[in-house]
């Protein structure tokens, strides 16, 4: 007789597992099914985690080679040790994803190690790396697959010469040209890790802009600052052919909107133009669950058209963001408890770990005037906050928009030192309803980078104060 579960989740990442978690703290009988063979997904094994534990070491060196001495601080001889940088993030990564796994315990949910398919309405099989296959009967089925590296049309990864971000998490040694295809995220964050290492950084990026999704005026000033760490931008270019030719790698660009072809080289390229859902193997077919046309799995409030089969996570709409998945995890866990589970997609925070942060949530200036929706704008430089100059960290500044009408604050945008962590006031804020005025007046400690924010909330009723 097959064991039987209220809910079975296909997929250890950040949705996956915190689905699970959610689920067992209301009572559910719980299966999680994770072919990795550790969990954590994505996020925590080749994303979030590795990445953040590599910029901090790569600041650090950074910190060390070039902004130490002006702080007063004389080195003799700073060094790289690749190897050892690279084993202290491999040391976070294996230490959080074995943490992931005692929660599993502790919440007393069925981990199965394999890869899990949908059989039929509330069946669901998982096959071990030996083949063995166990089968599963279920009340609920949650999707949370995640997503997958995707390359150009024709182009193979080897992970060496040609990597995705999987690749560029452990290169051997620090290449000498490293062309990054796709000024996003991954492009500019480990773009950013390989150039404070030593590597010459050129992006290539299809349109006239980085960051697509941000804030324009944000995203101008973050182009900005890139350049000036000595970043090479190649904006408007489409990128033809990628070879490999000898010890390096050949690509042929040309201007996006037409025009004489030119070749660039170097020993190693990232391709980072976006990622691909997940669904390999799934067995949708089954329920009778179709994709759409870029391969993500369609839902209402996380409701597939199969009952009881629900999705969550990089593997359907929304941002590919490993909070978002979190958030929809313990929302769909609330839901098949009979609860109201829910996220408000209008307040989902972005960060990009550079040097400076850039850190947003909500609308952005270009969405607001193309719904010709009435707003003010408050901003504040941090050259006129007082940590920022005590610290050296004078770059970007704060952006809050404001409905003229409702007097809600629409989004947030910043570039910034240590931004990231500023953000979260930011979200709580919004969810409150809150008005630039309600910044404003809370009482921030002095001096901090989050007098920015506050000041950039008078700024939109007119009364700055700080410089
Ligand atoms: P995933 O994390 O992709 O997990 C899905 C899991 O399902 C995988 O472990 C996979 O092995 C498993 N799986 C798939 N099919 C099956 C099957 N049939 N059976 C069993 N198991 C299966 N997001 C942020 O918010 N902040 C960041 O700083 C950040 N940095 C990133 C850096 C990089 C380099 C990358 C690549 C991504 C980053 N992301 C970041 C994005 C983040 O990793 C994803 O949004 C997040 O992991 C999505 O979570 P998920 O649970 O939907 O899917
Ligand atoms: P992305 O969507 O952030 O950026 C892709 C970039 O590539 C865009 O600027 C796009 O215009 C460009 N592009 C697309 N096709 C191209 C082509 N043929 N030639 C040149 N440029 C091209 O995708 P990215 O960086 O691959 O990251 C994938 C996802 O992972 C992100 O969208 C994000 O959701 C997540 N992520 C989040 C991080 C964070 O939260 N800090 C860090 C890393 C990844």
């Amino acid at each position: 007789m097959a064991d039987s579960f209220d809910v079975i989740i296909i997929g250890g990442g950040p949705g996956g597992y915190n689905c699970a978690i959610r689920a067992a703290q209301l009572g559910l009988k719980t299966a999680i099914v994770e072919k990795r063979g550790r969990l954590g997904g994505t996020c925590l094994n080749v994303g979030c985690i590795p990445s953040k534990a590599l910029l901090h070491a790569s600041e650090a060196y950074e910190a060390a080679t070039h902004h130490f001495a002006d702080m007063g601080i004389d080195v003799k001889s700073v060094s790289l040790n690749l190897p050892k940088m690279l084993a202290q993030k491999d040391e976070a990564v294996d230490g959080l994803t074995k943490g992931v796994e005692f929660l599993m315990k502790k919440n007393k949910i069925t981990y199965l190690v394999g890869t899990g398919a949908i059989t039929g309405p509330g069946a669901v099989s998982v096959t071990d790396a030996d083949g063995k296959v166990t089968s599963l009967l279920t009340k609920n089925i949650v999707i949370a697959t995640g997503s997958d590296v995707m390359s150009l049309p024709g182009v193979t990864l080897d992970e060496e010469r040609i990597v995705s971000s999987t690749g560029a998490l452990k290169l051997s040694s620090v290449p000498k040209k490293m062309i990054v295809i796709g000024g996003g995220y991954i492009g500019l964050e480990m773009g950013s890790v390989w150039r404070r290492l030593g590597a010459h950084v050129t992006v290539v990026e299809f349109l006239d802009r980085i960051t697509p999704t941000m804030d324009g005026e944000v995203s101008t000033q973050f182009l900005k600052l890139l350049k000036k760490q000595g970043i090479v931008f190649e904006l408007g270019t489409k990128v033809t052919k990628v070879e490999k030719v000898g010890k390096g790698v050949k690509l042929e660009v040309e201007p996006a909107a037409g025009g004489p072809a030119r070749t660039l080289e170097a020993d190693v390229v990232l391709i980072s133009i976006g990622r691909k859902p997940y669904t390999e193997g799934l067995g949708l077919e089954t329920v009778g669950i179709t994709t759409d046309a870029r391969g993500f799995i369609p839902a209402q409030h996380w409701a597939t058209s199969a009952p009881g089969v629900y999705v969550i996570g990089d593997v359907t709409f929304g941002p590919m963001l490993a909070h978002k998945a979190e958030e929809e995890g313990a929302a769909v866990a609330e839901i098949i408890a009979g609860k109201s589970g829910h996220v408000n997609f209008d307040v989902i925070p972005g960060v990009v770990y550079t040097n400076p942060e850039v850190a947003s949530v909500g609308k952005t200036e270009e969405e607001l005037k193309a719904t010709g929706t009435p707003y003010k704008v408050g901003k504040f430089p941090f050259m006129a906050n007082s940590r920022a100059r005590t610290n050296h960290e004078t770059d970007g500044f704060v952006k809050i928009l404001e409905h003229s009408e409702t007097r809600k604050i629409l989004g947030v945008h910043m570039i910034g030192v240590g931004v990231g962590e500023m953000i979260g006031e930011a979200c709580l804020a919004m969810e409150f309803g809150a008005s630039a005025e309600d910044i404003a007046r809370t009482c921030h400690a002095h001096p901090t980078m989050s007098e920015a924010l506050r000041e950039a909330g008078k700024a939109v009723d007119g009364w700055v104060m700080q410089l």
